[in-house]
């Protein structure tokens, strides 16, 4: 298994450049399903996770192929309306065909996403939304089996907006009978992203970025052509980057629009952050000063980042306290770091942090994409080397992570 060696101390400077968000190319991917013949998607990640929604559309019959960050879907051949464990084990996100397929073929078997290293993540809301939409849904041998003649227009209510929810309801609402109100809705760029994508194959959506989102379904979409949008978490690391080694970078490509919460509590940290021209310019400023901070759905502060942001505060003067209101169980990172000299304790989705002077090197584990993540920033400013292990994590979600962090002059090498 690969592992990423680091040694710690080097204020990062220069450019770096964000890649296409992970998040809006895998819903787009699974809204090929909805047209016959070939989408074509600009910005795409070289991404593990990107691969896997490719291999699980391949396996349905159609062809996906990705070449410097553009992928191409055909699914003109897509036969096989099944999403199969073995692939859904590796990657939750594959519970987005469910939508498509549904509205697109009448029927989809797709593997029950297990619990995983951040929580239980049920799809409750996906299943509740598509039952309402006429869907006839049974669960078999760890499958969902959901059947439909033509799904119908409803109005639907998440008692929690959640994010892969509301796009496979949006999906499948793009080609069902009638008008569907989303009630809410989930309010990340990613659904804006994606309401642009199913707009560019002819569906009419209004609201997207909004808590509610209406659908008017239309009888066929077309395939589309699309952009995907810059990943602002992949862009919020490379911040923290900045801040934690005392840094100054520049994020091309960033969209601070969308990094407001983050730009907000680095700055109460002490760092500089500058939208400027060319993207978002942060710049790290001594020991940061402590900031609470509280996970919520967007446009509050992402839980996509809280790993990252609890470790510098792991090396602020005085306390934090870092509430994960998200997801229950968000806090692997916490063992991990103490490993490094950090000083947290942690009680009811509270983690409480106490600043210490200086981290120290250690060999660390990775346990999921943005605890790793975590894990590689609390390195890049530690004393010392850490290795820190399982980094194919971090290759779920992070295009070239250390070469772009090699460019900024950190000395980080992947060793096997
Ligand atoms: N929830 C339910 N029932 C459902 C759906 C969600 O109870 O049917 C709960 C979840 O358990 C959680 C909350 O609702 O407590 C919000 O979860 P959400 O459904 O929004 O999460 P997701 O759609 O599974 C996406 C991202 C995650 C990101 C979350 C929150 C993708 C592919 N994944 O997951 O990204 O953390 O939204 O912003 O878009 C990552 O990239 O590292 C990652 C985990």
């Amino acid at each position: 298994m690969e592992k990423l060696l680091i040694k710690g101390g080097v204020p990062l400077k220069g450019t770096v450049t964000i890649s296409g968000s992970k998040n809006a190319s895998l819903p787009a991917i699974a809204a090929a399903i909805l047209a016959g013949g070939k989408s074509v998607l600009r910005g795409v990640p070289a991404l593990r996770d990107v691969l896997t929604m490719g291999t699980l559309l391949e396996q349905m019959g159609a062809r996906f192929s990705l070449e410097d960050s553009l992928a191409e879907i055909d699914t003109a051949g897509l036969k096989n309306p099944v999403a199969p464990y073995e692939l859904v084990k590796t990657m939750r996100a594959s519970v987005l065909v469910l939508g498509p397929l549904a509205a697109r073929y009448g029927r989809a078997k797709v593997s029950l996403p297990g619990g995983c290293a951040i929580g239980a993540r049920p799809i409750n809301f996906h299943l509740m939304g598509l039952e309402k939409m006429g869907a006839k849904i049974e669960l078999e041998g760890g499958y969902v089996i959901a059947k439909a003649r033509r799904l119908k227009g409803a109005s639907l209510y998440f008692d929690l907006p959640t994010v892969t929810g509301t796009e496979n309801l949006m999906m499948a609402a793009a080609l069902a009978k009638g008008v569907t109100i989303l009630e809410n809705a989930a309010r990340e760029p990613e659904i804006v992203d994606l309401a642009e994508t199913l707009q560019a194959m002819g569906a009419k959506i209004e609201g997207a970025g909004g808590s509610l989102i209406e659908i008017e379904g239309v009888d066929e979409l077309k395939p589309y052509s699309h952009q995907a949008v810059p990943d602002r978490i992949e862009a919020a690391t490379f911040a923290v980057a900045a801040a934690i080694t005392g840094g100054d970078i520049l994020i091309k490509n960033a969209r601070p629009e969308h990094l407001d919460a983050v730009s907000i509590k680095l700055r109460e940290t002490g760092a500089e952050v500058k939208k400027t021209p060319a993207g978002l310019r942060v710049k790290g400023d001594g020991r940061p000063r402590s900031v609470n901070i509280t996970t919520m759905p967007y446009p509050g502060f992402p839980t996509d980042v809280q790993a990252q942001f609890m470790a510098l505060m792991c090396m602020a003067d005085g306390n934090s306290m870092i509430n994960e209101t998200v997801f229950e169980n968000r806090f692997m990172h916490v063992p991990e770091l103490k490993r490094m000299g950090a000083d947290i304790e942690f009680q009811g989705g509270v983690a409480t942090v106490k600043g210490v002077p200086a981290l120290k090197g250690a060999q660390v584990m990775a346990t999921d994409l943005r605890a790793s993540a975590s894990l590689v920033l609390a390195a890049l400013a530690a004393e010392g080397e850490s290795v820190v292990h399982r980094i194919y994590h971090l290759d779920r979600g992070y295009e070239q992570m250390e070469k772009k962090l090699v460019a900024l002059g950190a000395q980080a090498e992947r060793i096997k």
